[in-house]
C-alpha cells in the first residue's frame, strides 16, 4: 500500500504518510519556517502532479479520494499561510479568475501543418513509393500513430513551466486558450523531470479530446436543443470559453505526439521523441497503438486492425497516421505550404454516403414529438444496409431544405440512428415541394401543437403511437431490462388493443399473446414469464417458498427485483436519462419520495437544475401521469436499494459513514462485510484518516492503522462489538 510506502518518485525518505498525518496531527502551517513550508509545498505540488496523472491519465488512481482531497487542502492552507509560496504550476492554481473577454492572437513556435489525407489505399502506396525514390538507398522506418478525431493544439513549456496553450488558427496564428488549457488534469502544469531534466524551451502539438462516455454524460444532463452534436464540437466548444471555470467542468483530455520546436535537446527519431515526452509527464498515445512500420503491407495491417476497434474505443479516431520515423531524413522530403510530405494520414472508410430520398414521412416518438424520416433508396454505409434516416426536426428540415427526392448525404456513426447531413446541390434537376409538416397526428389524428423547434401530438394518452414508444421504452435494457418486447411487439400489443396502458402489460396472458402474428408457444411464455418476473410475489403470510411446488419455486427464483433507478428511467419522465434517475434514486431512496419531491428538494442534487427540476415535477403533477402511475404501482413492485443508500430499516445509520476494515474477520468475509456497508451507504476506505468514523478490527488488525485511530480519536470496535451493531447475513443478500 503506497500510503505507508516511500513515494519512488519524490525523493529519498520522504513517505506520503508523513505528510498526509501532518494534515491530521493538525501542525499549523503558519508554525512552519519558511524552509520547511516551502519543501512540504513542494513535495505536495509533486505528488498531487502524479496523483492527477494516475488519475486522469491512466486511471489507475493509488490513493482514495479522500486522501487526495486531504493532500489538496494541505497545500491549500500552506499556501495560503505562506502566499509566496503559491507557484503558478501548483495545481491549486488550475482554475483562474475572472471571465476574459477576448483570447489573444498567438504565433505558433513552428508553423502547425495540416496532414495529406486520403481513404485510398492506392494513395498510401504511392506516398510510401514517393518517400522511397527521394531517399535513394534509405531504409525507410514508419512510425503508425491513431489519427485523434480532436482539436489541434499546441502546449509550450518554459523551462518546464507551461506558459502558453494556442488553437491551431490559420496554422501561424491561433488563439491563446492557455487558462482553459490549464484546467485540463491531464495537461502537466510543470513537466516531470524525475527521468529527464527538462529543455529550457519545448513546443508540442497534441489534440485535444472528450472521452465517448464523459460526452454522452454532459449530454444527459442538457436538455434536447443544447445538446452537442459530436465530442468534438463539445470539446471545440469548452476550449473556446471565455471564462475558465465553465471549462474546468468540462471533461477535456489531450495527446501530444508531435515536438513542433525545442531547445538544448535533440531527436533521431519519433518514437524517441514520444518516449521522451511520456517521461516529461505528457499525455501521449496508449504505447500499444504506436508501432514502427516497414512496408506498406504492415500499414495496411495496422490501419485494418483500428478501423475494426475504432467503435470500441472511448474517444474518436478517424484514420491513422503514417510519418517517416528518421527524422534527420524529413528535411530531405520538405513540405508544401499546407502539409509535409514526410507524413500522411490513412483515413477510415467514411460513415456517410449520398443516396436520394424517396419519400418523407412522421414518426411520433413516446413524448409526442414528430421525427420527419426519409425514406431511402437503400445504401450500405459501413457494412450495413441503411434505408430510413432521421431529419430531426422542423426547423432543422427548413434550415437543410429537404425535400422528397433530394439527393443527400447520410452518415451512420456507430450504432447511432443514421442521419441526414446535407443535400447534393443539383444543378439542372426539377425539386418537389418543400416538405410541410402535417397539421395532425398520423397516429391519432389530433391537431398537433408546436415546441420551439418541435411539431408535437399534444394527446399523450390517447395517441397509440406515443403508447407504443412508452411500451418499449420501459421495456429497454436500462429500464425494466424485458426481453421480447421490442418495437414489433408493443405495435401489436397496441394494435389489437390489449395493452392501453404500461399497467396493463402485467395482465398479459398467454393466450393473448399466441393469437397474435408472430408469437408461438414458446415466445409468448417466455415474454409473459419476463414481464412477471419484475413483480413482487406476495406470498400469503407464513408461508416460505419451500412449501410452493418445484415448478413455482424455480418461476420465483427467476424473479428480480427491479432496481429503483431503472424503473424510474423507465418511467419517460422528460429531461430524465438514466444519469439522473440513478441519482434521484440514490438520493431519495424510494418511489414515494421522488413522486413527492418539491422542486427546491429536487434541486438539492447537483447536475438537476430548475428546468430539470420543473419537467420531473411537472411530469408528475399531470393527473394523467399520477393516475397512470397508482395503476402501475398498484402491481406490484418491490424495488431493490441503490447502491449507496441504505436498505430500510438494516441500513439505518450507515449512509455517509467513513469505516475502515482491518485483520481476519472470524464470521464472515472482509469483502461482504464491506459490500454489504457500502450498499448501505457507507464508505469504505482502506487508510484511517480524520474523516473516518469507524475501525472495525479483526485478528491481526494492522497496527499502523489502530495507532492512528488512537490518534485522531477515531472508534474501534472488535468483531463481537461490530456484530451487535450488524448482525451477520443482514444485507449479504446478493442485490439481483
Ligand atoms: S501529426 C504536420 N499525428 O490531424 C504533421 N496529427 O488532418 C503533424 N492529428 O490537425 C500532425 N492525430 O492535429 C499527427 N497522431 C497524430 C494526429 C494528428 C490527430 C490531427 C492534427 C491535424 C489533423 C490533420
Amino acid at each position: 500500500m503506497l500510503l505507508e510506502g516511500t513515494f519512488p518518485d519524490s525523493g529519498a525518505g520522504f513517505t506520503i504518510l508523513s505528510m498526509i498525518s501532518s494534515d491530521f496531527r493538525g501542525v499549523d502551517p503558519a508554525q512552519l519556517s519558511p524552509q520547511g513550508a516551502a519543501a512540504e509545498v513542494e513535495r505536495l505540488v509533486e505528488v498531487i502532479g502524479r496523483h492527477d496523472r494516475l488519475y486522469y491519465e491512466e486511471a489507475a488512481p493509488e490513493i482514495p479520494d479522500a486522501d487526495y482531497d486531504a493532500l489538496f487542502r494541505r497545500l491549500q492552507d500552506l499556501e495560503a499561510a505562506h502566499p509566496s509560496l503559491r507557484a503558478p504550476y501548483s495545481p491549486t492554481q488550475r482554475v483562474g479568475g475572472e471571465p476574459k473577454q477576448e483570447f489573444p492572437n498567438l504565433e505558433h513556435a513552428a508553423p502547425m501543418l495540416s496532414l495529406d489525407s486520403s481513404y485510398e489505399p492506392g494513395d498510401v502506396r504511392r506516398f510510401d513509393q514517393r518517400l522511397r525514390k527521394a531517399l535513394g538507398n534509405e531504409k525507410v522506418r514508419y512510425i503508425l500513430e491513431p489519427k485523434f478525431d480532436g482539436v489541434s493544439l499546441e502546449l509550450v513549456y518554459e523551462n518546464g513551466i507551461l506558459t502558453r496553450a494556442v488553437t491551431r488558427g490559420n496554422g501561424r496564428v491561433g488563439e491563446g486558450v492557455t487558462e482553459n488549457v490549464r484546467t485540463i488534469r491531464s495537461v502537466p502544469l510543470r513537466l516531470r523531470e524525475d527521468k529527464r531534466a527538462a529543455p529550457p524551451f519545448l513546443s508540442v502539438r497534441g489534440e485535444v479530446l472528450m472521452c465517448l462516455s464523459d460526452f454522452h454524460a454532459l449530454n444527459q444532463r442538457r436538455i434536447e436543443a443544447e445538446r452537442y452534436k459530436n465530442p468534438r464540437n463539445a470539446t471545440s466548444g469548452a476550449l473556446r470559453q471565455l471564462d475558465s471555470r465553465v471549462t474546468s467542468k468540462r471533461p477535456l483530455t489531450v495527446r501530444t505526439y508531435d515536438v513542433l520546436a525545442i531547445k538544448g535537446h535533440s531527436f533521431e527519431s519519433d518514437m524517441e521523441a514520444m518516449s521522451a515526452l511520456k517521461a516529461w509527464g505528457l499525455p501521449t498515445p496508449d504505447p500499444e497503438s504506436v508501432k514502427l512500420a516497414h512496408s506498406v503491407a504492415e500499414i495496411a495491417d495496422y490501419h485494418r486492425q483500428f478501423a475494426t476497434t475504432r467503435d470500441s474505443l472511448d474517444y474518436e479516431i478517424d484514420g491513422v497516421v503514417i510519418k517517416l520515423d528518421d527524422l534527420s531524413l524529413r528535411p530531405r522530403l520538405g513540405s508544401t505550404s499546407h502539409h509535409p510530405r514526410w507524413a500522411m494520414a490513412f483515413k477510415f472508410e467514411p460513415h456517410r454516403k449520398v443516396t436520394r430520398i424517396r419519400s418523407i414521412r412522421t414518426d411520433v416518438a413516446r413524448t409526442g414529438v414528430l421525427t420527419p424520416v426519409a425514406v431511402l433508396h437503400p445504401v450500405k454505409i459501413g457494412g450495413v444496409k441503411v434505408s430510413r434516416a432521421s431529419l430531426h426536426n422542423r426547423e432543422e428540415l427548413d434550415r437543410k431544405d429537404i425535400r422528397e427526392g433530394d439527393s443527400v448525404w447520410i452518415r451512420r456513426a456507430g450504432d447511432v440512428i443514421p442521419q441526414v447531413v446535407e443535400r447534393v446541390q443539383e444543378e439542372d434537376r426539377e425539386r418537389g415541394e418543400p416538405f410541410r409538416m402535417p397539421a395532425k397526428c398520423p397516429a391519432c389524428g389530433t391537431d398537433l401543437v408546436e415546441k420551439g423547434p418541435f411539431t408535437a401530438c399534444p394527446n399523450h394518452f390517447g395517441c397509440p403511437a406515443q403508447l407504443k414508444g412508452r411500451i418499449v421504452h420501459f421495456c429497454s435494457r436500462n429500464a425494466l431490462d424485458i426481453r421480447g418486447l421490442g418495437e414489433k411487439a408493443a405495435n401489436l400489443l397496441v394494435k389489437e388493443g390489449l395493452v392501453k396502458k404500461l399497467a396493463d402489460l402485467f395482465d398479459l396472458q398467454k393466450e393473448d399473446l399466441t393469437a397474435l402474428e408472430g408469437f408461438g408457444e414458446a415466445s409468448a411464455d417466455n415474454l409473459v414469464e419476463a414481464i412477471q418476473g419484475r413483480r413482487e410475489v406476495q406470498l400469503p403470510r407464513g408461508w416460505s417458498p419451500h412449501a410452493l411446488a418445484p415448478s413455482l419455486r424455480r418461476a420465483l427464483r427467476g424473479r428480480r427485483r427491479v432496481r429503483l433507478a431503472n424503473f424510474v428511467a423507465g418511467l419517460g419522465i422528460p429531461e430524465v436519462g438514466v444519469t439522473v434517475a440513478g441519482d434521484l434514486a440514490t438520493h431519495f431512496r424510494s418511489f414515494a419520495a421522488i413522486r413527492d419531491a418539491t422542486k427546491e428538494a429536487l434541486e438539492e442534487i447537483p447536475g438537476v437544475g430548475p428546468k430539470m427540476s420543473a419537467a420531473i415535477r411537472g411530469f408528475f403533477d399531470d393527473p394523467a401521469v399520477s393516475t397512470a402511475l397508482d395503476n402501475l404501482i398498484a402491481k406490484g413492485f418491490r424495488f431493490s436499494p441503490p447502491d449507496g443508500t441504505p436498505a430500510g430499516e438494516e441500513g439505518r445509520g450507515w449512509v455517509g459513514r467513513t469505516v475502515v476494515l482491518t485483520g481476519v474477520l472470524k464470521n464472515m468475509k472482509r469483502s461482504e462485510v464491506g459490500r454489504a456497508l457500502r450498499k448501505r451507504g457507507a464508505r469504505i476506505t482502506s487508510a484511517v484518516s480524520a474523516r473516518t468514523d469507524l475501525v472495525v478490527a479483526g485478528s491481526k488488525p494492522s497496527e499502523s492503522k489502530l495507532a492512528r485511530a488512537r490518534e485522531l480519536d477515531v472508534k474501534v470496535m472488535g468483531e463481537e462489538e461490530f456484530l451487535d451493531v450488524w448482525p451477520p447475513g443482514a444485507g449479504v443478500e446478493g442485490e439481483d
